[in-house]
This record gives C-alpha cells, sequence and structure tokens, in this order.
C-alpha cells in the first residue's frame, strides 16, 4: 500500500504577502509599448503563473524583490547568466572600476587582450577566441566560420535540444517562423541526440552539403558512453565542422565545459551565461585554423566576424576576467553540483512522500536540475507546471527551473524544499481533484509556438 500523503508537516516557509497590484498596473502598461511585454521572451508573463510577480526591482545573491515589496528565492537567475549570484560584490566592483576608466574606445582597450587569454587558459582546445555580447550572435558566428570554411551553406543541428539562437538559420526550424524566408529554412536540418545513425543519415543524404553540426554536448539527457566522441569522428570523415554549444553547459559542467567533462573537443564552441555572472558577454573560441578566417592573417576570403559597435565593452570584460578569476580560485562548480544534489534529494524525498513519482520529475545534471510536469493521464501538462510554479511563488520561491548558484546557501535549499514539499501536496490533490480546482487562471505555453 501507498504511504499516507504528508499534509501535516511543520513548515518553515514564509508565505509572501499575496499583493502585486503594482506589477499588475505595470503589466497593463507594459504590453502596450513592448510586445509581449518583457525583452526576452522567457521571461514573459506567458511562461509564468497569473499568480506572479511582474517585475523584479533588486537582486542580491539567490533572493529578489519586486514591485510590491515581495522578496523571493530564485532559480535559474537571469536565464542561467548569474551563476555566482545577484550584484555580487567582486564582480560589480570589477565592472565599476572599470566604468570609471571608459567603456569603449577607438582603439581596443588592453583588456581585450587580457580576457582573451584568461579564457583561453581556461578553455583547452581552443587556440583562438572573439568575444561579442550574446550567445545567438556568436553561435551564428560559428555557423558561418564553418560555412566559409567548407564552402557549404547546410547546417545539422540537434533537434531535441531546445534552443542555439535568436537568428533565421535556428528559429526558422521552430514553431516561430513567421518572418523567415523559407530559403533559410530549407538550410538547415536536424538530427537526433544519442543516435549517431541519424546524423550519419543526414550526411549521406545530404553528401558535401553540410558545413557544421551544431549541438549541446548534454542537454537534459546525458551523452550515452562514446557517443560525442563518435559525433566527432563522423563530422572529420564528412569533412564538416562540429560546434558545441556551450551557453548552459560552459561553466556548470565544468570550468573547461562540457567538452572537458565529457573529453570531447570540438573544433569550435560557444560560450556566453554565466561567463560574465549576468553581465552581456559571449564568447566564439575554437581551433586557429578555422577562426583566423575572420583576421589579417591569410588569403582566403575575408569572413565578417562578429564586429560591433559595444562588441568589447570594457566593464563585461572586466566582469568576465573576475567570473573566471573567482570560478578558478573558489571552486564555483563543485559548489553547484553540490548544492544542486542536496536539492535534488530533499526533492525527491517530497515526491515519494507526496505519491506524486509518476507525474513529476527532477531531470539533468544537479548543475543544472529541471523538472517536468504530468496530469493525472502521466501527459506532458502546462496547466500542472503552472500549478507547481503558482505554489512555489505562493511559498516565496521562483523557480522555471532548480538551477542553483553559488549564492543558494543552505538555508536556502531548505526553505526551498519546504516550499516544493507543500506545492505537491497541492499537486496531489490536484491530480484527484482536478488541476482547474487549484490553478489561479490560465496555464503557461511554450515560447515557440505559432499562435498566441
Ligand atoms: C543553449 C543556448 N544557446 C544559445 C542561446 C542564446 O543565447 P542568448 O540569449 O545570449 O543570445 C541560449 C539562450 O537561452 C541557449 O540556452
Amino acid at each position: 500500500m501507498l504511504p499516507p500523503v504528508a499534509r501535516t508537516r511543520e513548515t518553515k516557509t514564509r508565505r509572501v504577502t499575496m499583493n502585486f497590484s503594482e506589477s499588475r498596473r505595470l503589466q497593463a502598461k507594459s504590453h502596450s509599448i513592448i510586445p509581449g511585454g518583457a525583452h526576452t521572451y522567457a521571461k514573459g508573463d506567458d511562461q509564468y503563473p497569473e499568480l506572479a510577480p511582474g517585475f523584479i526591482v533588486r537582486g542580491k545573491g539567490c533572493h529578489v524583490w519586486d514591485v510590491d515589496g515581495n522578496e523571493f528565492i530564485e532559480y535559474g537567475m537571469g536565464l542561467r547568466a548569474v551563476t555566482l549570484g545577484h550584484a555580487f560584490e567582486p564582480v560589480v566592483q570589477a565592472a565599476c572600476h572599470q566604468m570609471q576608466l571608459g567603456v569603449n574606445f577607438t582603439r581596443p582597450a588592453k583588456i581585450e587582450l587580457e580576457a582573451a587569454e584568461a579564457l583561453l587558459e581556461i578553455i583547452d582546445g581552443a587556440d583562438m577566441v572573439k568575444f561579442a555580447k550574446n550567445g545567438s550572435d556568436v553561435t551564428t558566428a560559428a555557423v558561418k566560420l564553418a560555412r566559409a570554411y567548407t564552402g557549404r551553406d547546410m547546417i545539422a543541428i540537434c533537434g531535441d535540444q531546445p534552443f542555439f539562437s535568436t537568428d533565421d538559420w535556428f528559429i526558422g526550424t521552430t514553431e516561430m517562423d513567421a518572418g523567415i524566408p523559407e530559403s533559410a529554412r530549407s538550410l538547415t536540418v536536424k538530427f537526433h541526440f544519442n543516435d549517431v545513425a541519424s546524423l550519419r543519415d543526414l550526411f549521406d543524404q545530404l553528401p558535401g552539403k553540410i558545413a557544421c553540426v551544431v549541438m549541446e554536448a548534454e542537454a537534459a539527457t546525458p551523452p550515452i558512453p562514446g557517443y560525442l566522441t563518435q559525433v566527432k569522428e563522423l563530422c572529420e570523415q564528412y569533412g564538416a565542422v562540429l560546434i558545441f554549444d556551450e551557453m548552459i553547459t560552459g561553466f556548470r559542467w565544468h570550468l573547461g565545459g562540457a567538452q572537458k567533462y565529457h573529453g570531447v573537443i570540438p573544433h569550435l564552441s560557444t560560450f556566453g551565461k554565466a561567463l560574465g555572472n549576468g553581465f552581456a558577454i559571449s564568447a566564439l573560441a575554437g581551433k586557429r585554423e578555422i577562426v583566423r578566417l575572420g583576421g589579417l592573417d591569410h588569403d582566403h576570403a575575408r569572413v565578417f566576424l562578429l564586429s560591433t559597435t559595444h562588441g568589447a565593452e570594457t566593464h563585461a570584460l572586466a566582469a568576465a576576467l573576475e567570473t573566471m578569476r573567482i570560478y578558478r580560485e573558489q571552486g564555483i562548480v563543485e559548489f553547484l553540483w553540490r548544492q544542486g544534489k542536496r536539492l535534488e534529494g530533499l526533492v525527491r524525498k517530497s515526491i515519494e512522500e507526496n505519491r506524486v513519482r509518476d507525474f513529476f520529475e527532477i531531470l539533468g545534471r544537479p548543475c543544472n536540475l529541471i523538472f517536468a510536469t504530468h496530469d493525472e493521464n502521466r501527459e506532458r501538462s502546462q496547466p500542472f507546471r503552472t500549478l507547481f510554479m503558482q505554489e512555489l511563488i505562493r511559498r516565496g520561491v521562483i523557480a522555471p527551473s532548480f538551477v542553483v548558484s553559488f549564492s543558494h546557501r543552505d538555508s536556502d535549499i531548505e526553505q526551498t524544499a519546504e516550499a516544493v514539499h507543500e506545492a505537491l501536496v497541492i499537486y496531489r490533490k490536484a491530480l484527484d481533484e482536478g488541476v482547474e480546482k487549484y490553478l489561479e487562471g490560465r496555464p503557461v505555453k511554450p515560447v515557440n509556438r505559432r499562435f498566441n
């Protein structure tokens, strides 16, 4: 017989005052002047329950405060960019110091070289690096380099992984492809993760056409042993460039990225997010033979590689330098794995106690935990995702994922675990009595959908 649901467990959770009146006022205004009401879709109102803070005014560590004065513990901060913590003092100081020296000059700043050296010390297989402001640009730049290097047009992407770039070659393959011409969409083809044959088939069906393979070395599912090596071998056999998108895995799986963790070095790799603890900085790194096409010392056709007005803003580079220093000296990656494991253990215990094992899953590596929600028929469910987030928010936790930072202390993890436990009590009731009885308002929706 199944154990009874724990209904009366002592709780340390603090219920937030459910006053979101200022959020509501600003939301109405915001949607009238910003498409979607936010400048990043993943932060938008359709991604959160109705009962959620609309706007944040400040953060410290892993805590944030909204416009109504409510305080929350946050997960996945800044779409996984803020790995050390909000307003993390040494990084803020490094950036401020640099700002006082000037943020952008007519000639390169010395710090551009210093940051390049620091990154190349960390990324074993890379000989050259170029910085930019966001992940999409560097991944697109890697694709452009691969096309120039191979003289081919087509791109093979891992179709089981959610995101690589805001640019047409990727967004054209999603549901949200309005405004993207067929000529751009038709150049990208998809293969399956952990399925070498599906990639080999593409190479065989499109001989001499595929310039590059774009993938994360690992997302929610780990690679089966030997898979990544086989992917690299296939790329080399068919003359394509292997690009690892390390936007999420970089500075989480290992200081040297998932490529170091799995021991497979791609020809090009791209970094962003955690690199600057939330400051806008990203990097394209890789083999000299390919990356040099963007430089001055060759006689091939020149590749216009990542050259923008703000690309090397000095304070973002200072933030990245300081972030890399802290990572090297303070064992940040080990901490992320340890705290994630701790939270995972507590959540798993609650899953068992609340008898939701078949309906609520915690997935991914401890350094990058996500959750999946299923309804009473065990189908993936957005209403149940919404309900779970709603009940966490009521208890002072904003968690679109359980991605921890260096600022998630033991007390934050324990408080979160209590909130999760109580949210899962409600979740169980909703499975038994119907989710609509407990959900306040409409459910969330996937970002990349064709219609609203
Ligand atoms: C795996 C991956 N690649 C690329 C990107 C694009 O990065 P950015 O949003 O900095 O352009 C993202 C963003 O979420 C991502 O998760």
